[in-house]
């Protein structure tokens, strides 16, 4: 499992913090693959969607692809950096049902619902993060941070569009 050989003695690093490290690391590997997840979810779905109507949030959504994989590499790397090593594809399970690119290519709504639920889950999990990194990790913690305002603005985005399809 992970090292705990450092010479540090303050922080998640320290030797007296493994078991915060672990379960900091898997809450990480949740998080890296929620994030590579929507970027197979958003990435189809803007291809997918056909209509004037579908044209901004298709665009939205393929911006959101390369802000997601940001997410996904920083998390990979913030594995790293606590002496994990980042999952490989075999490890993945898939778990958005519900952004599976619609049958009827031009039911912008749903994929709009889809989003806001992904966002939103995202948004719970990073929240969970945030408060376990609390006292041991600040940086883990920042980072997070960050990442969680990205998130809350996408699902703001999200919410501003779907008032516009119902
Ligand atoms: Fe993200
Ligand atoms: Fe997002």
């Amino acid at each position: 499992m992970t090292r705990t050989e450092s010479s540090v003695s303050a922080g998640i690093l320290a030797p007296a913090n493994a078991a915060k490290r672990e379960e900091i690391l898997g809450l990480l590997e949740r998080a890296y693959w929620m994030e590579m997840e929507t970027v197979m979810s958003y990435l189809a779905n803007a291809a997918s969607l056909d209509g004037i109507r579908a044209e901004e949030i298709a665009e939205a959504l393929d911006a959101d692809v390369d802000e997601e994989l940001g997410h996904a590499r920083r998390f990979a790397g913030r594995i790293k950096e606590l002496y994990g090593n980042p999952p490989g594809s075999m490890d993945f399970t898939a778990e958005q049902a519900n952004l599976q690119p619609p049958e009827d290519s031009t039911d912008v709504a749903t994929v709009i619902r889809g989003v806001i639920e992904a966002e939103a889950g995202a948004i719970a999990h990073y929240n969970r993060i945030i408060e376990a990194c609390d006292g041991t990790d600040w940086a883990t913690q920042d980072m997070v941070i960050e990442i969680l305002r990205d998130e809350e603005g996408h699902l703001r985005q999200f919410e501003r569009y779907l008032r516009e399809f119902e």
